[in-house]
């Protein structure tokens, strides 16, 4: 895919991009029940059944969202929905795909949250922002556990992606969300990449009004944590805060 075909379309690229990601991802699945490596019985291969479904359902509702702009919010995608569930379930899509490079992917909740885990919020582009962020950590970390953490930050709530892989030198911090960056290293050129997961995510992040941050250390590993403001109620989008498609975004006086 080219520059060209992103400033065209990003909403296409970046669609195509991540739709790719949910079918490689099934594959990898599929080989491994085909390899038998968690049994052949049913009880043994359900949590493989379970996580081709989930995939497959965030495919479908992909491909359902495909005139939904990424990088602002459709007031008509904005659901209320708990954030501990949905994480659950994108916790159990990508436990296969972490195994499958002898990773322990790891979810990891607090006992209690200041206001419950009600989000608001386009639930098909926040899956797409944490997809990539997951993505990353399976494919950057050698060996080790990634973690998936909803905690609660003061008011806030706080989603953490953790990894112990590769992690990313402090000069190419403010680099790596352009859209097409890779890094030059070998261990991020042996793996197969288009340099636009970051780009996805940080723009879900930002159309919600979401803190992103990254701390890395070279050789140890990689920290993205995504915060979701408390507002009216809710964590993210409180009633009210939507900002409206681009061409009317001047009206929106928050
Ligand atoms: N968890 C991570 N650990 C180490 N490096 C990372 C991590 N996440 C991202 N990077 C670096 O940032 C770059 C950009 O990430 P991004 O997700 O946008 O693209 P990609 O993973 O290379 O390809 P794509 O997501 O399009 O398949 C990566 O190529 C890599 O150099
Ligand atoms: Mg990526």
């Amino acid at each position: 895919m080219q520059t060209e075909s992103l400033a065209r379309d990003p909403n296409l690229s970046a669609l195509l991009h991540d739709i790719h990601n949910v079918f490689k991802g099934t594959s990898i699945i599929l080989d491994q029940l085909i390899d038998g490596l968690y049994g052949g019985s049913l009880d043994e291969i359900r949590p493989l059944l379970i996580a081709i479904l989930e995939r497959n359902n965030r495919g479908a509702n992909l491909i359902e969202a495909k005139s939904t702009a990424f990088y602002e919010i459709n007031s008509s995608m904005v659901t209320q929905f708990d954030m501990l569930v949905f994480l659950k379930k994108m916790s159990i899509e990508f436990c296969p795909i972490a195994q499958s490079q002898s990773l322990k992917l790891h979810y990891e909740a607090s006992s209690s949250y200041k206001h419950g885990t009600q989000v608001r919020g386009d639930m098909v582009n926040i899956s797409r922002m944490i997809s990539n962020l997951l993505q990353n950590a399976i494919k950057y970390t050698n060996r080790g556990e990634v973690f998936l953490r909803l905690l609660a930050q003061g008011d806030d709530l706080l989603i953490e992606i953790e990894d112990t892989g590769i992690g990313i030198a402090a000069e190419q911090i403010s680099t790596i969300f352009l859209p097409f960056w890779r890094a030059r290293e070998n261990e991020v050129r042996n793996q197969s990449g288009m340099g636009l997961g970051l780009y996805i995510a940080l723009m879900v992040a930002h159309a919600h009004g979401l803190k992103m941050k990254v701390n890395s250390i070279v050789g140890q590993g990689t920290k993205f944590s995504i915060v979701f403001p408390y507002n009216n109620g809710v964590y993210g989008l409180g009633d009210g805060k939507i900002c409206p498609k681009i061409p009317e975004a001047r009206r929106c006086a928050i």
